[in-house]
């Protein structure tokens, strides 16, 4: 059997935990190990009042079991102080989850200014978790490692009757996230968003008891855990939770329709004649990201800028030039030589962040060193020229625009240590051609030689943007994993290495 999910050693704090989904999140951690900070301010669901019993129950619960807790009665928007009570206690903060909440519903025609403005809705959602988090985030890059978890709701997701406010506070977190996910990946720090179903004081008004009774929180923290565990690569998602079950949400965008044409006007009657197209989620494409989405107007403005759109007929917001991929998949590009010297090698190694000051890294940096080295992924570099030398624009059906090529996915194997110095003989061939909606991806094989020896294999992956929505197939077998692998047992060593 699979080994427990343990948090030891971990301090994690749960805002609103003296109740409902906070306290089923907070006990569940301790459980497994993790030293708890239970933060509640103890009001009422409307968020009037104060009160420390709540974290205190919350917290001797815990104690009574043998795991390790303090409570925090701060309100989430004094995220400094709630994090200095984690620091005081235990030292560090490893995740956060930002759970505390609070309901004032009125109808979106009752709202005022001042409800809008002044509501401790938006405060306690919205501004709470950006202050918590904000003041753990610079003690989460300096240890490069954090699990934060926003809380939105299927309010925010899908809109409810009653809810503008706490609807439009919900989805802003999910903005928020999201945003976290990008900027916080490279200090191995993840942000996620659930969006949960529970019984609670919150949801006991408004559902049956016995629907209640099914919708435990201890239902939905088992996700939760598994998000804020170190295994878990998880990072910019969504996830509706609730009774036992689980399911990810992501955007679906229709195929949908250029509405026109060069140098013409555009107008609302070109819109109205392309309607059943814009909307037909029959051929759809899932963007992932800012590229993703601007990807396929770059390509429209091509499109339309050749002159190829006519706005009788509806056409692909990223159609492609591109056929006969029969004749590009397979095709040789011409063999190439890399030469390098110890120059060029230590020139990588600093410029991915090898340094003098780590004694490790010495033998990367210094070529007097008795043991010195190429950094194993120097053999990426020594590849590349198959992509960026231009000759993937003659492969026969391709016609790439260059200009809108970029790195997608790469794949390393090596087989032996890259000699110190030497002169690499590279063969490429087109492996693949995929259709991603917004753009196409190319698949490049690379094998590369020192005399007559086989050193590496790479797998590049290269997006063209706006040239995708061609009909394609969306993957292939030819696709290698997003790793690395060190076919020989005496570079093990220099794994670690990998990660810069
Ligand atoms: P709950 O009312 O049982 O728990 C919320 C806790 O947050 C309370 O203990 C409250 O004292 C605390 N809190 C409120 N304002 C605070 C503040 N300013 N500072 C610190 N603590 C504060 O509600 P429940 O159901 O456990 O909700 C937890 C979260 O899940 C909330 O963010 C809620 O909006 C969200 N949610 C819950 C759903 C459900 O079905 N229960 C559905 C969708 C979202």
């Amino acid at each position: 059997m699979a080994s427990p999910l343990r948090f030891d050693g971990r301090v994690v704090l749960v805002t609103g935990a003296g109740g409902g989904l906070g306290r089923a999140y907070a006990l569940a951690f301790a459980e497994r190990g993790a030293s708890v900070v239970v933060n509640d301010i103890g009001g009422d669901v409307k968020g009037d009042g104060k009160s420390s019993l709540a974290a205190d129950k919350v917290v001797e619960e815990i104690r009574r079991k043998g795991g390790k807790a303090v409570a925090s009665y701060d309100t989430v928007e004094a995220g400094e102080k709630i994090v200095k009570t984690a620091l005081d206690a235990f030292g560090r903060i490893d995740i956060v989850v930002n759970n505390a909440g609070i309901l004032r519903d009125r109808s979106f025609a009752r709202t005022s200014d001042e409800d809008w403005a002044l509501d401790l809705i938006h405060r306690v959602h919205l501004r709470g978790s950006f202050q918590v988090t904000r003041a753990a985030w610079d003690h989460m890059k300096k240890q490069n490692y954090g699990r934060i978890i926003m809380t939105s709701s299927a309010s925010g997701i899908y809109g409810n009757f009653g809810q503008a406010n706490y609807s439009a506070a919900k989805l802003g977190l999910l903005g928020l996230s999201n945003t976290l996910a990008i900027e916080g990946r490279k200090s191995n720090i993840h942000c996620n968003t659930i969006a949960p179903a529970a019984g609670s004081r919150m949801t006991e008004t408004v559902l049956p008891e016995d629907i209640l009774e099914g919708l435990k929180p201890d239902y939905v923290a088992p996700l939760v855990l598994w998000l804020c565990h170190e295994s878990c690569d998880e990072n910019g998602s969504l996830f509706e939770v609730g009774a036992g079950w689980i399911g990810k949400l992501r955007w679906q965008r229709t195929v949908g329709a250029i509405v026109r044409q060069r140098n013409q006007p555009m107008t609302p009657e070109a819109v109205r004649a392309n309607w059943a197209k814009i909307c037909d989620f029959d051929n759809t494409s899932t963007p992932q990201s800012v590229q993703d989405s601007t990807g396929s107007m770059i390509g429209v403005l091509s499109k339309i800028d050749s002159g190829g759109v006519s706005t009788n007929r509806t056409s692909h917001a990223a159609s492609t030039t591109t056929s006969g991929f029969d004749e590009a998949i397979g095709y040789q590009l011409p063999p190439f030589y890399s030469a390098y010297t110890e120059l060029e090698a230590i020139m990588y190694a600093l410029g991915v962040g090898a340094s003098v000051k780590d004694p490790k890294d010495l033998k990367f940096v210094y070529e007097g060193s008795s043991d010195f080295s190429c950094l194993p992924t120097f053999a990426v570099v020594l590849a590349q020229k198959s992509v960026m030398s231009g000759d993937l624009g003659a492969v026969p059906g391709l016609s790439i625009n260059l200009s809108k090529v970029l790195h997608g996915e790469q794949y390393l194997e090596l087989y032996k240590p890259l000699p110190r110095t030497g002169k690499l003989r590279s063969e490429a061939r087109v492996a693949d051609v995929l259709d991603k909606g917004s753009g196409s991806v190319i698949l490049i094989d690379v094998y590369s030689y020192y005399e007559k020896e086989l050193i590496c294999y790479n797998q590049f992956s290269i997006f063209v943007v706006g040239s995708g929505g061609f009909g394609g197939k969306q993957s292939s077998d030819k696709v290698k994993p997003n790793i690395c692998v060190v076919k020989d047992s005496y570079l093990y060593f220099e794994l670690t290495i990998l990660l810069y």
